[in-house]
């Protein structure tokens, strides 16, 4: 039934491999959680499909992992369409992008991750590619520049981004749906943990599957990422059935804490206290610390532990709560006067 052909033009989320995407849901009936989110783009969906037009285009804003590749796929098997995969940075050259367009047909689906990313040539050619489904393109140079217009099928352009606040309003508005994605609660990881507990043929305990849960920091991707490590001990030191006691085994060994936080979160906050004295400290200078890059630590480390109260984001840069110094078990001198803050 879903009949979704994928051209990909860029490797989008490298760390994701075949056996990763084998674990996501094909369409929305399989999908688990978001559930607001989903029932608004069905309707959207089934009205496109009852009037024989292209979806509008859409939208998709959140952290990592949560489900923003899944649902452009989805959508492409819910509309029997065509998508074609890239991603802003590897959209370098208008020529790249003329390609692309004119290659799509009616009702095909041109997904592209990071799309904040964008240069902002790139961003000015594809407006009228949103709005009036036209591309205007310059071949020759000086005195012999001509511009051809070029008209395109109406195709739906789906755009997902970490930072939508780093999107231009215009590109922003040329957008007809706008989906938020948020953190999934434990009770729907666990759900998503035991059906891809099923597809990997392997059995395991109620109990198991929601630790596992509740330590995949409110995100699917991790979720599965944790099952298979989980998996990978159990085949080797048990007798491949995954049990709590396995997990929690399993888990230790790879380094997650019962929130779910790992070496690196860990190190972060744990500079933060020690180091900038609880904070405030700028992303920047965190970040040379750290030897990491700041993009890194916005788009993939912080939005967990801002969810989990664990750091604040203040104008004067990044805190340290009282919560994530009782989690690390750090103590802190009392007379210290830079540690009135606790
Ligand atoms: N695998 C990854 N994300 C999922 C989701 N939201 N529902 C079901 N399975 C998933």
């Amino acid at each position: 039934m879903a009949r979704e052909r994928i051209v990909s033009t860029a490797q989008v989320n490298p760390e994701e491999d075949k056996s990763q995407l084998s674990l996501r849901p094909k369409l929305l009936s399989e999908y688990i959680g978001q559930n607001e989110l989903c029932d608004k783009l069905k309707v959207a969906l089934d009205a496109a499909r009852g009037r024989g037009e292209a979806v509008e285009h859409i939208l998709f804003y959140g952290p990592p992992g949560l489900g923003k590749t899944t649902l452009a796929h989805i959508i492409s098997n819910e509309m029997n369409s065509k998508l074609v995969a890239t991603a802003g940075p590897a959209l370098q050259k208008t020529g790249d992008l003329m390609g692309i367009l004119t290659n799509l047909n009616e009702g095909d689906i041109l997904f592209i991750d990071e799309i904040h990313r964008l240069s902002a040539t790139i961003e000015e050619f594809i407006y009228p590619a949103m709005e009036d489904y036209k591309v205007d393109f310059v071949v020759d140079k000086g005195a012999f520049a001509k511009v051809i217009n070029v008209p395109l099928k109406r195709f739906t352009l789906i755009g997902a981004t970490t930072r939508a606040g780093l999107l231009s309003a215009p590109l922003r508005d040329r957008f007809g749906l706008y989906y938020h994605i948020d953190f999934y609660t434990p009770e729907e990881l666990c759900e998503i943990v035991v059906r891809s507990a099923k597809i990997l043929k392997t059995d395991i305990d109620d109990a198991a599957a929601f630790t596992i849960a509740g330590r995949s920091r409110g995100t699917p991707r991790i979720a599965n990422r944790l099952l298979r490590r989980v998996r990978d001990y159990a085949d080797v030191k048990g007798d491949g059935d995954i049990t709590l006691d396995l997990a929690e085994r399993a888990l230790e060994a790879e380094g997650i804490d019962k929130l779910g936080l790992d070496a690196f979160d860990r190190k972060l906050l744990s500079i933060i206290i020690k180091y900038y004295k609880g904070g405030p400290v700028g992303i920047e200078a965190l970040a040379a610390t750290l030897n990491e890059e700041v993009d890194t630590l916005v788009d993939m480390v912080e939005p967990y532990l801002l969810k989990i109260g664990f750091i604040q984001r203040t104008q004067r840069g990044r805190m340290a709560s009282s919560s994530a110094i009782q989690h690390l078990g750090i103590a802190v001198a009392n007379d210290d006067p830079q540690q009135k803050m606790f």
